[in-house]
């Protein structure tokens, strides 16, 4: 453990020093960028067999911003992380990692892992997390109107990726978005609207670039009310 600790901070304070890859010019706005180009050490860490046990010691340093639970923050700051598929967490970390998607917060630490096998052994034991309940929901005093707003746009644009629960596609990589905080959705719809998430889905970009802000807040609201059978903190899982 002591020396997995040192490991990550003499890393990371090179890393730090040499700061987070240009960013690529690919992405949803460029010429010939491919969506979850099948290359790299994804493809690798794909095949790999997490192991849940190294998993934990690896996301010990993930812990400060995610929370030890996965649970991430209610402002919206750090995303839940609790039950999302590892394909997802494999190709956002490799994204990350390769400057495909912006994360200069949390680029340092994304640069501890060590190889796709650590890749795969830290989403194993993600996935493995319950989702929390209690996690950032939309608090306006029109929440009802907003969910019901919000589900009738999901269910016709989002719910064939997503699930009718949020439960995302593992096979496909469609993130899981159950029990997933307001803030942190709405900051990624806004983000994918507006082509600054640059590894977005392109088939999912066509769907939102239309939506106006109050849409994005109303989606964003019914997303924040979604549970997923079998995968919730108490409900069958812990
Ligand atoms: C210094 C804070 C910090 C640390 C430490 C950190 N992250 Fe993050 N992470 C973030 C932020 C901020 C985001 C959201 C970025 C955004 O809004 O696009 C994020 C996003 C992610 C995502 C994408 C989630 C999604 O729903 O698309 C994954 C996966 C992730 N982190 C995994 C990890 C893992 C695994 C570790 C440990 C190796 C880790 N993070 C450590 C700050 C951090
Ligand atoms: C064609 C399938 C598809 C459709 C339709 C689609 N999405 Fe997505 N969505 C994806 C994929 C794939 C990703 C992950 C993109 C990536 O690779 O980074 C994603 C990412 C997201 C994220 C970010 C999740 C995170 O953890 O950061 C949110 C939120 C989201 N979608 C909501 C929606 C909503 C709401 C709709 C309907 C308006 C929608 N999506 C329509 C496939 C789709």
């Amino acid at each position: 453990m002591k020396t997995r600790i040192l490991l990550a901070a003499v890393l990371s304070a090179s890393v730090a020093f040499a700061g987070p890859p240009a960013p690529k010019k690919e992405g949803i706005e460029g010429q010939g960028y491919v969506w979850n180009a099948q290359e790299g050490e994804k493809i690798e860490a794909l095949k790999l067999k997490g192991d849940v046990t190294r998993g934990e010691e690896a996301y010990e340093v993930c812990g400060a911003c995610h929370l030890p639970s996965g649970a991430g923050r209610p402002d919206g700051t750090f995303p839940q992380l609790a039950g999302q598929h590892t394909t997802v967490l494999i190709k956002q970390m490799a994204d990350i990692r390769a400057g495909l998607r912006d994360n200069p917060t949390m680029y340092p630490f994304a640069a501890t892992l060590i190889d796709p096998q650590e890749l795969a052994d830290v989403s194993a034991y993600i996935e493995n997390l319950c989702i929390p309940t209690d996690h950032g929901k939309y608090e306006g005093a029109d929440a009802a109107l907003q969910v019901a707003k919000g589900k009738d746009l999901y269910e016709k644009q989002c719910k064939e990726c997503h699930g009718g629960s949020g439960e995302g596609d593992k096979s496909k990589f469609y993130p899981v978005i159950a029990g997933q905080h307001y803030k942190y959705l709405l900051r990624q719809m806004t983000e994918i609207r507006d082509g600054h998430r640059r590894n977005a889905n392109p088939d999912m970009v066509k769907v939102i670039k239309p939506y106006t802000d109050d849409q994005l807040v109303a989606i964003s609201a019914y997303q924040a009310s979604l549970k997923m059978p079998g995968a919730m903190c108490g409900d069958g899982k812990k």
